[in-house]
Formats: C-alpha cells, sequence, structure tokens
C-alpha cells in the first residue's frame, strides 16, 4: 500500500485502493495507518451512498445522526453541502462545523470516526484543518497536566459558549439529546495513548468549578490545542474519502470557497464508545 504523509505530525494518503472490494490484509493496514497517522484519505474513489457506506462499515457500525440530511438511497450516508440551510431556524445558510470540535460530543456516546467523501469540491478553498489532541495534551506543561487530570465537562447541543450556529432541531428530538459529561483528558481505547478532549462548539462548562473560572480555562486549553503546528489543513481533490479519529483530533469547515461554487460531500460516521 502506497503511502504518502501529508502533515509532519499527522495525516496519510494513499492510493491506488478501491474501498469497496479492499481485502482483508489492505483493510487492517488502513486501519494501522488510521491509528498511526489520526487522519487518513483515500484518494480517487467512486462510491454511490449504499457503497460508500457498506465500505465504511468495515471501519465500525454506520449510525444515523438526525441533525444533518441523509441522501435518499441511504439514511446512514448524511450530507454536508454549500447548500445547507437552517430549515427548522431562521433558513439562512449555515455552515455545519464551521469552528474547531469533534463530532458528537454533546452525545453520551460520540462516534468514533467520520468518514468525508469529497463528491464535488470548490476549485479552491473548502479545506478541512485538524489538529492533534495527543500532541496538544503532550505538550502540556505538567502543573497543567496535574490541574486537568479528572475533570469532567458538560457537553450541549446548544451549548451558551457556542461559536458557530447549529441547526435548530426539532422539540421531540432536542428532548432525545441530553447533555452529556466527559472527560477533558480521555484515554484512546485502541491506541491507549491521552488525548486533550475539547469542542469549542459544545462545551458548556467544568463540572464543579465556577463559571468565570471554567471559561478561563477551557479558552486557554483551545487556544493551546489549535496553535499552528499541531494542526493539519486538508485541500480536498474529488473523490477524496478523508476519514479521521475523533477521539484524538478536533476539526474545522472553511466556508472560503467561491460564491457561486458547489461543495458536496457525503459523510458516515461509526458507532463509539463513552470517552474515559
Ligand atoms: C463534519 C465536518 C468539515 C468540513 O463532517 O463533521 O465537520 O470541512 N466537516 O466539511
Ligand atoms: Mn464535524
Amino acid at each position: 500500500m502506497q503511502q504518502q504523509k501529508l502533515g509532519p505530525h499527522m495525516a496519510v494518503a494513499v492510493e491506488g485502493i478501491d474501498l469497496a472490494t479492499a481485502t482483508a490484509d489492505t483493510q487492517a493496514a488502513l486501519v494501522d495507518a488510521l491509528h498511526d497517522n489520526l487522519v487518513l484519505c483515500v484518494r480517487g474513489q467512486k462510491l454511490p451512498p449504499v457503497a460508500f457506506r457498506d465500505a465504511m462499515a468495515r471501519f465500525g457500525v454506520p449510525v444515523k445522526r438526525l441533525q444533518l440530511a441523509s441522501t435518499p438511497e441511504c439514511d446512514e450516508v448524511n450530507i454536508i453541502s454549500s447548500e445547507d440551510r437552517d430549515e427548522l431556524g431562521d433558513g439562512k445558510k449555515l455552515v455545519n462545523g464551521a469552528s474547531w470540535h469533534t463530532d458528537d460530543s454533546f452525545m453520551r456516546e460520540p462516534c468514533s470516526l467520520t468518514m468525508l467523501y469529497g463528491v464535488m469540491v470548490p476549485s479552491r478553498g473548502g479545506d478541512t484543518q485538524f489538529t492533534n489532541m495527543y500532541a496538544a495534551y503532550e505538550a502540556l506543561a505538567p502543573e497543567m497536566k496535574a490541574r486537568i487530570d479528572g475533570l469532567q465537562v458538560v457537553h450541549k447541543y446548544q451549548s451558551s459558549r457556542q461559536t458557530n450556529r447549529v441547526s435548530r432541531r426539532p422539540e421531540s428530538e432536542m428532548k432525545a439529546m441530553p447533555e452529556a459529561t466527559h472527560p477533558l483528558v480521555r484515554t484512546h481505547p485502541e491506541t491507549g495513548r491521552k488525548a486533550l478532549y475539547l469542542n469549542a462548539n459544545r462545551m458548556e462548562q467544568i463540572v464543579g468549578m465556577e463559571r468565570a473560572e471554567s471559561d478561563a480555562l477551557l479558552d486557554q486549553l483551545i487556544a493551546h490545542a489549535i496553535e499552528p503546528r499541531f494542526q493539519y489543513r486538508h485541500v480536498w481533490r474529488q473523490g477524496d474519502v478523508v476519514i479521521w479519529d475523533n477521539r484524538c483530533t478536533m476539526h474545522k469547515a472553511n466556508a472560503d470557497y467561491p460564491e457561486g461554487e458547489r461543495r458536496l460531500m457525503h459523510r458516515v460516521v461509526v458507532a463509539g464508545t463513552a470517552p474515559v
């Protein structure tokens, strides 16, 4: 398997593989590459929705997400598009994932992996940025590691600290999304490594800490984690399937492509377990 490092400390690309027909050995090598590099880009895929879902099912159990539209062909394949609007809210354009986040952290069992497939990519812009949360944790001063050890954070779909709008959801759906409490430092269940677990858009407050102090500490940790030295920026090519591990990365969308150009992504997430 031909691998090409994309960033100095994270992200790898592979070419010459069809995800729909990869052998068991190739599949195992892809999973290893993902664990070692946190972000895996498989170039040149041609996957209609059902085939995309089935290929992703080899990495985990695909789960439905109601917060995003789905393709008519397959419920588990969501759509991220330049045409996205806040349908139940103000009807205006909505950029999903415009601030630094990890997927589903408002849920008690957030997805482990997200797979995004570049169906239509703009001529320029629309990159996805990633940050390495193992490296961000490891680079903390020993005093900070000691301070945050054991702290828990409340995450919410609609956090009062949110930095970008999220789509308005029906009342019934909101009720089915109670807030979740997660550790600030989590241990990856497969690699055993520790990572900071932050979400600029969903974290509400550190449990048992006064609001002002909690805000200051969360702001400080986010600012640290998104320093350029921990980042990789993915420039999309049509046919890329980019798989990232939400347990040790954050990511961010950029809606900076030319007005009038389309960006269409298909998206699958696979089930994860409660962070510990
Ligand atoms: C997502 C997401 C970023 C992008 O699919 O979870 O945040 O660049 N996407 O579209
Ligand atoms: Mn996201």
